[in-house]
């Protein structure tokens, strides 16, 4: 199998670009782990409430946790050529779990791409962020509304939600745990040739034309 990594600053634009590429090729499968994680805690689980208090406090659940989640979200994966990775790997070791993972299963990472962009304007875009409480499907609420106002262009929920992690307080943390322990890989990345950097502040389909120039 082969796999993808979109690497990037909350609010970036790694879920909105996976969701458009997965949508136009069917055999790329969008793993986001923050919805896993999501996920599991609307579940009400046990699990859950422990990952809820990472996550409502802008805090990376611990490199463990998070490969064991995602190993047993991947064995799941079988009908698909291309696994896209959003949201992992967010520290050095976690990049040194995903090669442990490649080599386990014979797959290759075959690009990094990198959303590159500067903290004010995410601000912005996570504050305007809502989603489809049915499907999940992203918008903005100025950038991306739905085609008919009210209404989910991919499922027509008239039902919306807004992430608990979106408030300024707990961006402002999640952007500081980004800087110090995420955008290492950056440079991790660039020292194995597999990173791209696409200029994550243009329109969404400039960033999806670029996405798709390397891609493709
Ligand atoms: P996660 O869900 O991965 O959140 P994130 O990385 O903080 O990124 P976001 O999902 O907020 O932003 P995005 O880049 O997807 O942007 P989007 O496309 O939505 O993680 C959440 C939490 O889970 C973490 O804080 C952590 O606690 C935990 N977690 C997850 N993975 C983990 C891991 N590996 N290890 C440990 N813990 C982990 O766009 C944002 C908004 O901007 C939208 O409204 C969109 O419509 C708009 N927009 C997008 N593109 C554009 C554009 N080009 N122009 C204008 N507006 C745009
Ligand atoms: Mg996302």
């Amino acid at each position: 199998m082969d796999f993808l990594v979109f690497l990037g600053p909350p609010g970036s634009g790694k879920g909105t670009q996976a969701q458009i590429l997965a949508q136009e090729s069917p055999k790329v499968c969008h793993v986001s782990t923050g919805q896993i994680l999501r996920d599991e805690i609307s579940s009400g689980s046990e699990f859950g409430k422990i990952l809820e208090s990472y996550v409502s406090n802008g805090q990376l659940i611990t490199d463990q946790m998070m490969f064991k989640i995602l190993e047993t979200a991947l064995s799941r994966m079988t009908n698909f050529s291309t696994i896209l990775l959003d949201g992992v790997p967010r520290t050095l070791y976690q990049a040194d779990l995903l090669d442990d993972y490649l080599k386990k299963t014979g797959s290759s990472l075959k690009k990094v791409v990198y959303f590159d962009i500067g903290d004010d304007i995410l601000v912005e875009r996570l504050s305007g962020r809502y989603s489809c409480a049915s499907c999940g499907a992203s918008y903005h609420k100025v950038s991306k509304k739905p085609v008919i106002e009210g209404q989910c262009d991919s499922c027509k929920s008239t039902v919306f939600e807004q992430r608990r992690d979106d408030t300024m307080e707990v961006v402002q943390k999640r952007l500081a745990v980004y800087h110090e322990q995420t955008q290492p890989l950056v440079d991790y990345y660039i020292e194995h040739g597999l990173l791209v950097k696409i200029d994550a502040t243009e329109s969404v389909e400039s960033v999806s034309d670029a996405v798709n120039f390397y891609l493709k």
